[in-house]
This record gives structure tokens, sequence and C-alpha cells, in this order.
């Protein structure tokens, strides 16, 4: 085989000789390689989950390999070198491949020799689903080929050689697509909580090949028919009275990645209380007991799910159950009781709530089951009666 691995080309000291060699004689070098991707006109967007991007670049000429140096240029990190990711090699060349990682907004890297500079703009999504593939400013690798010509030479229908993408247990399957694999094999593997299909190399189950199969589309729009597809119990769910805002518009990926992520379920925050207060920031200090502020203590531990269910149920707020029911399946003490606490026969239900029209009367009309500055989560301190005047005057 004509692909061989180049192991670290830069760590050694001729590199500094060649570099100065190039600063001798700049001219010559802007022909000896090619950047094949990213387009490196300026200002390329990059609308991505992750933030990170794929260099390619092409030396053709072996004398100019060793000069070959990628570095970041913006704020704080001028000139901190970036290693490739990996080298192989075909008769047009040495084709060098590195991952850019990226923050959002503006990134400079600078390719030498020639000092060329490569300016990509970045703009963080939690999903992929409102992004517009048509807009021709968009950068959309695979607008026109599943691979283009530049990468045929070892992307092709087998995958490359030392290829890691070996789950040939799935082979026979039509989804299965080790090709997709040999570029995308991190979106899949660096994860520590792996989407069945997509760790099983299963990417056709999701994504088709359009247009004569000459380019991929990602799934948008409406996803959860995708999902439901296969988790087909999860569908009955927007019957429920009560569906969570991005469940009931059919975004399942602005909480789960289909190929994988750090926390369980393919989440990406921990889905306990974590992933909920990265939406709901108001919610951030109900996690923690802090000064002045008492917690409710099922947070820290069991997180918003103890109360919620993150995709729908048949009570306001999705909760499990009806509030008063929810409260003493826990404060075992205060069940089956409807009045009689917290003095005398105090009613805790079957009232409207005096300051809040249209709702029923409950355990949370005096107390926030997320948290409050009183003691006991009451909406009032106790002392002087002030939490009773919230009501009686
Ligand atoms: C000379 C052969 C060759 C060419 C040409 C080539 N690649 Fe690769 N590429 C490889 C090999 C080998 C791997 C490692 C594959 C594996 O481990 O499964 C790889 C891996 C990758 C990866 C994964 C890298 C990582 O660090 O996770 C990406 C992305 C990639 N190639 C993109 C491209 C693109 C885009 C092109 C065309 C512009 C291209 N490659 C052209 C040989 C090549
Ligand atoms: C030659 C390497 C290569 C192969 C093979 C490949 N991809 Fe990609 N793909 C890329 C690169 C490079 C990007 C741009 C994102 C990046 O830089 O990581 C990309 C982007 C994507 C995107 C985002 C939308 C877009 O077009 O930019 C999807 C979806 C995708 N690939 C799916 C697939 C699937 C499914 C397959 C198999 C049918 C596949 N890819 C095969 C290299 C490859
Ligand atoms: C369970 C369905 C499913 C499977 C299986 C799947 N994908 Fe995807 N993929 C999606 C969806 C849905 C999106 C759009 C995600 C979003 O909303 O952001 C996507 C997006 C992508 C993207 C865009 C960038 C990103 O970081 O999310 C790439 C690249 C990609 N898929 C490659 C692959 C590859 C390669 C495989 C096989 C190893 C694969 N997918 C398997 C559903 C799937
Ligand atoms: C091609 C069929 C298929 C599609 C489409 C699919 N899944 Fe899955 N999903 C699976 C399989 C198989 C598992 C592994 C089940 C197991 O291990 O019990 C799984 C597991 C999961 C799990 C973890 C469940 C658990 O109990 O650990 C979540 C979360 C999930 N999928 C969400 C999604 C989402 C969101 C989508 C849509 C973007 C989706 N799936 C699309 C087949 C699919
Ligand atoms: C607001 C974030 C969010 C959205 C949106 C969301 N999920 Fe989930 N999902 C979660 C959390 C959190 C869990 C873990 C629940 C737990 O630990 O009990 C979960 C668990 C799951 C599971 C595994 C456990 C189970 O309940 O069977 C599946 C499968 C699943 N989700 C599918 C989906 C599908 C399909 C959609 C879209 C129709 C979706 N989810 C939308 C947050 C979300
Ligand atoms: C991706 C962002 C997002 C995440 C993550 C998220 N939510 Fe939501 N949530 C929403 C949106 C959007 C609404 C709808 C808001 C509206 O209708 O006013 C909503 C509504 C709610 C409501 C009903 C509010 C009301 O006034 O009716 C509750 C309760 C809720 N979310 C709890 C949770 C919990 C618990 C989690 C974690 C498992 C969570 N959310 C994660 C976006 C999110
Ligand atoms: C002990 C049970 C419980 C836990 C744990 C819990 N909630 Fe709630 N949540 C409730 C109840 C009960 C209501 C209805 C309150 C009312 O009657 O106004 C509610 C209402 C809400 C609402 C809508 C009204 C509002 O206050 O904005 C949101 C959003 C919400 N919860 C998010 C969360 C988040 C995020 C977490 C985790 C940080 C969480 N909840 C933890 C019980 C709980
Ligand atoms: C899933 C179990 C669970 C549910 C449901 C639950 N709690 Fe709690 N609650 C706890 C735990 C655990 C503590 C902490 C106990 C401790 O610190 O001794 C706590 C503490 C409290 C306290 C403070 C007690 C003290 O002595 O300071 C109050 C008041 C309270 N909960 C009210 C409620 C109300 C009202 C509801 C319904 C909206 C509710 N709880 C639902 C588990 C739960
Ligand atoms: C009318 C207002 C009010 C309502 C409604 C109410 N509480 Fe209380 N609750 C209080 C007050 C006031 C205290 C403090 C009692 C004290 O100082 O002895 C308290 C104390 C508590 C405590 C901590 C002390 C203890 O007894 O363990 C818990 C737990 C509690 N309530 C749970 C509930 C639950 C569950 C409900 C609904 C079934 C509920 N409360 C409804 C006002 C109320
Ligand atoms: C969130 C509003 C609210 C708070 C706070 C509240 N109450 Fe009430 N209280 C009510 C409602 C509603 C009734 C029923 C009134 C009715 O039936 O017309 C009631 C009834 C009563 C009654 C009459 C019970 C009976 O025997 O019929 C007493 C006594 C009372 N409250 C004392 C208190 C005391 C003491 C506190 C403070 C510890 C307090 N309440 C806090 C709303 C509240």
């Amino acid at each position: 085989m004509l692909i061989r691995p180049v192991v670290r080309l830069f760590r050694c000291p001729l590199v500094v000789l060649s570099l100065l060699a190039a600063l001798l004689q700049p001219g010559r070098d802007a022909e000896a390689y090619t950047i094949l991707t990213p387009p490196p006109q300026p200002g390329v967007i990059i609308q991505a989950r992750r933030p990170a991007a794929t260099m390619v670049i092409r030396v053709t000429d072996p004398a100019e390999e060793k000069k070959l140096r990628v570095s970041a240029a913006g704020d704080g990190e001028q000139g901190r070198e970036i290693n490739p990711s990996g080298s192989w090699r075909l008769p047009q060349g040495l084709f060098v491949h590195y991952r850019l990682e990226l923050h959002r907004g503006s990134n400079t890297f600078v390719v030498d020799p020639g000092g060329r500079k490569l300016v990509i703009r970045h703009r963080p999504v939690r999903t992929l689903g409102s992004v517009d593939f048509e807009d021709p400013a968009a950068y959309v690798f695979h607008r026109r080929a599943v691979v283009p010509p530049a990468c045929a030479g070892c992307h092709g229908k087998q995958r490359p050689a030392g290829s890691a993408a070996a789950r040939e247990r799935f082979a026979a399957d039509p989804a299965y697509a080790p090709l997709c694999f040999s570029c995308h094999r991190r979106l899949s593997s660096q994860e520590k909580w792996l989407h069945g299909p997509s760790a099983n190399v299963l990417c056709l189950d999701c994504h088709r090949l359009g247009g004569r199969r000459t380019r991929v589309t990602v799934p948008s729009g409406r996803i959860n028919e995708l999902c439901f597809s296969c988790h087909v119990n999860k569908e009955k769910l927007l019957q429920k009275k009560f569906v969570h805002g991005p469940y009931a518009i059919g975004d399942c990926t602005v909480c789960h990645d289909p190929h994988g992520d750090a926390y369980k379920y393919q989440l990406w925050a921990d889905g306990r209380a974590d992933l909920c207060v990265g939406c709901h920031s108001d919610k951030k200090r109900s996690l923690k007991k802090s000064l002045g502020f008492f917690s409710h203590g099922i947070i820290e531990g069991s997180g918003c799910i103890a109360c919620h269910d993150p995709h729908a149920s048949d009570n306001r707020f999705q909760l499990y159950r009806p509030i008063n029911r929810l409260c003493v399946s826990c404060h075992v003490g205060l069940q089956g009781i409807r009045k009689g606490h917290p003095v005398g026969n105090h009613p805790l239900q079957g009232v409207p709530d005096p300051r809040r029209k249209g709702r029923e009367f409950a355990c949370s009309s005096c107390h926030n089951p997320h948290g409050s500055r009183y003691r006991y989560l009451l909406i009032g301190d106790v002392l002087g009666g002030h939490v009773c005047s919230k009501c009686h005057h």
C-alpha cells in the first residue's frame, strides 16, 4: 500500500532550519501545498454542535513537507502550533489532516510557509435542525459529493487501510457505513454514552444519500419522526395532556445527541438537573444550598426529574403526579390528609389559591418546591406570621 503514516513530523530540529530557509525564499512556497478543506476563502461560517472542524492540506512537493506548519493566531493563543491528527501519502502528495478546535466567533489560523490566513467564523448550535443547509454562505461539506474527488483516493468504497472501523458484526446490514466512520469516527467513539445504531456504524439508518447518492442529508425539521421509527413507545407521549416544550415541537436532538454524548442517555449535560438549568437558568440557584437560600434537599441528589418528567405527563408542569400526591409520596407523614397542616383545620386542597388566579390550593401555595429564602421552603417567614399574611390580612 502507498498509504503510510508520517509520525510526529514536526518535532524534528530540522523544522527550525527549514523554516529559516523558507523565510529566506518566501515566494517559492505558495504552490507547494493546497488547503483542500475547509474552503480557504475568508470568513467561512461553520455551524456545528461540536466546536471543531477538519482541515486537510495536500503537500505536493516532497521537499516542502517538513516546512508545513499550522498555528492558531487568535487573541491569547498567538503562535500555538497545531499538530496534525494524521498524514497519509498518495502519488499526488502527502495529505495532512488536522482537527481545528473552534470557539464562538472568529477563529484565525495561519498556514506556513507563506503565512496564509484562514479565518473561520464558528456559530455554535445545539441542534442542526434549524440550520439552513441550502444557504450558499453556510459551509456544507457534502454539498456536492459524499466523497469529494480530492479525498476519494483513500476514502472510497473500501475504508482506508488501518481504519479503526472494525465492527464487522453488522457488515450485512444495509445501513452499515464504515466509509462514513473513516472520517467521522470521533462522533461515535470519543463519547462515553453511545447511541446503539451509531456505535454500530449504522449511519444510514438515519442519514440518506440524496440526489443519485451524491449527497448526505442531515435529518432536520421534526426529528422526532425519525426517533419514533425505532422508539415506537415514545410517540404515545405526544397524547399526554402536558408535553414539555422541546418534545412537543419534535426537537429530541436539542437534548439527546443521536451519536453519543458525555452523559447518560446521550445528553450533553447531566440529565438530572444540569441539563434542565442549561435552559431554565432561573432555576440554577435551586441546585445547591447557599448563604441565605434553603434548597430542597431532593434536588441535589435526584435532580429535577425527581418530580418532572423530561418528556410529558398528564399533570401540569409534566409532574409525575398531581402536586399534593407528589409531595406526600416522599413526605409520608402527611399522606392521606386533606386538611390540618400547618395549623388546626387548615385546608390543603379543594379550595382556590387566593394568591394565584385560576390555580387550585396545594402544598406549593405555601412551599416553593425549588427552594426559598425562608425556612421550610416557605414563601414567607414563619416568624412574625409573615407567611400567613401573604393570604390572610
Ligand atoms: C492519502 C490518503 C487519504 C486522503 C487522500 C484523505 N484521507 Fe482522510 N484519512 C486517511 C486515513 C488513513 C484516515 C484514518 C482512517 C481511520 O482510522 O479509520 C483518515 C482519517 C480522516 C478523518 C478522521 C480524522 C480524525 O482525526 O478523526 C477525516 C475527518 C478525514 N480523514 C477527512 C478527509 C478529507 C476531508 C479528505 C479530502 C479532502 C481526506 N480525508 C483525504 C487517509 C486519507
Ligand atoms: C472524506 C471524509 C468524509 C466522508 C467519507 C464522510 N464525511 Fe461527512 N463530513 C466530512 C467533513 C470534513 C465534514 C465537515 C465537518 C468537519 O469538518 O468535521 C462533514 C460533514 C458532515 C455532515 C454535516 C453536514 C455537512 O454536509 O457539512 C454530515 C451530516 C455528514 N458529514 C455525514 C456523513 C455521512 C452520513 C457519511 C457517510 C455516508 C459521511 N458524512 C462521509 C467528511 C467526510
Ligand atoms: C439515530 C439516527 C442517526 C444515526 C444512527 C446517525 N446519525 Fe448522524 N445525525 C443524526 C441527526 C438527527 C443529525 C442532526 C442532529 C442535530 O439535530 O443537530 C445528525 C448529524 C450528523 C452530523 C453533523 C454534525 C454533528 O456533529 O452532529 C454528522 C457528521 C453525522 N450525523 C454523521 C453520522 C455518522 C458518521 C453516523 C454513523 C457512525 C451517523 N451520523 C449516525 C442522526 C443519526
Ligand atoms: C434505527 C433505530 C433507532 C433510531 C432511528 C433511533 N434509535 Fe435510539 N436507540 C436505538 C437502539 C437499538 C438503542 C439501544 C437500546 C438499548 O440498548 O436498550 C437506542 C437507545 C436510545 C437511548 C438510550 C435508551 C436507554 O434506555 O439507555 C436514547 C436516549 C435514544 N435511543 C434516543 C434516540 C433519539 C433521540 C433518536 C432520534 C434522534 C433515536 N434514539 C433514534 C435505536 C434507534
Ligand atoms: C428537554 C430535554 C429532552 C428532550 C427534548 C427529549 N428528551 Fe429524552 N430524555 C431526557 C432526559 C433527561 C432523560 C433521562 C430521564 C431519566 O433519567 O429518567 C431522557 C430519556 C430518554 C430515553 C431513555 C429512557 C426512557 O425514557 O425510555 C429515550 C429513549 C428518550 N429520552 C427519547 C427521546 C425522544 C424520542 C425525544 C424526542 C421525541 C426526546 N427523548 C426528547 C431529556 C430529553
Ligand atoms: C433545550 C432547552 C430546554 C431544556 C434542556 C429543558 N427545558 Fe424545560 N422547557 C423548555 C421550553 C422551551 C419550555 C416551554 C416554555 C413555555 O412554554 O413557556 C419548557 C417548559 C418546561 C416546564 C413547564 C413550564 C411552564 O410554565 O409550563 C417545565 C416544568 C420544565 N420545562 C422543566 C424542565 C426540566 C425538569 C428539564 C430537565 C429534565 C428541562 N425542563 C429541560 C426548554 C427546555
Ligand atoms: C420536589 C419536586 C420538584 C423538583 C425536584 C423540581 N420541581 Fe419544578 N415544579 C414542581 C412543582 C410542584 C411545580 C409547580 C409549582 C407551582 O405550583 O407553581 C414546579 C414548577 C416548575 C416550573 C414551572 C413554574 C416555574 O416555577 O417556573 C419549572 C420551569 C420547573 N418547575 C423547573 C424545574 C427545574 C429546572 C428543576 C430542577 C432544578 C425542578 N423544577 C425541580 C416540583 C419540583
Ligand atoms: C422525591 C422525594 C421528594 C418529593 C417528591 C418532595 N420532597 Fe420535600 N424533601 C425531600 C427531601 C429528601 C428533603 C430533605 C429532607 C431533609 O433535609 O431532612 C425534603 C425537604 C423538604 C422540606 C424542608 C423540610 C425541613 O425540615 O426543612 C419541605 C418543606 C418540603 N420538602 C416540602 C415538599 C413539598 C411541598 C413537596 C411537593 C411540591 C415536596 N417536598 C416533594 C424529598 C422530597
Ligand atoms: C397554608 C400553608 C401551607 C400549606 C398549604 C402546606 N404547608 Fe407545609 N408547612 C407550612 C408551615 C408554616 C410550616 C412550618 C411549620 C412549623 O413551623 O412548625 C410547614 C412545614 C412543612 C414541613 C417541614 C416540617 C415538618 O412538618 O416536617 C414539611 C415537610 C411540609 N410542610 C410539607 C408540606 C406538604 C407535603 C404540603 C402539602 C400536602 C404542605 N406542607 C402544605 C405551611 C404550609
Ligand atoms: C397561600 C395562601 C395561604 C397561606 C400562606 C395561609 N393560608 Fe390559611 N387559609 C388559606 C385558605 C385558602 C383558607 C381557606 C379559606 C376558606 O375556606 O375560605 C385558609 C384557612 C385558614 C384558617 C381557617 C381554617 C378552618 O378552620 O377552616 C386558618 C385558621 C388559617 N388559614 C390560618 C393560617 C395560618 C396560621 C397561616 C400561616 C402559618 C396561614 N393560614 C397561611 C390560605 C392560606
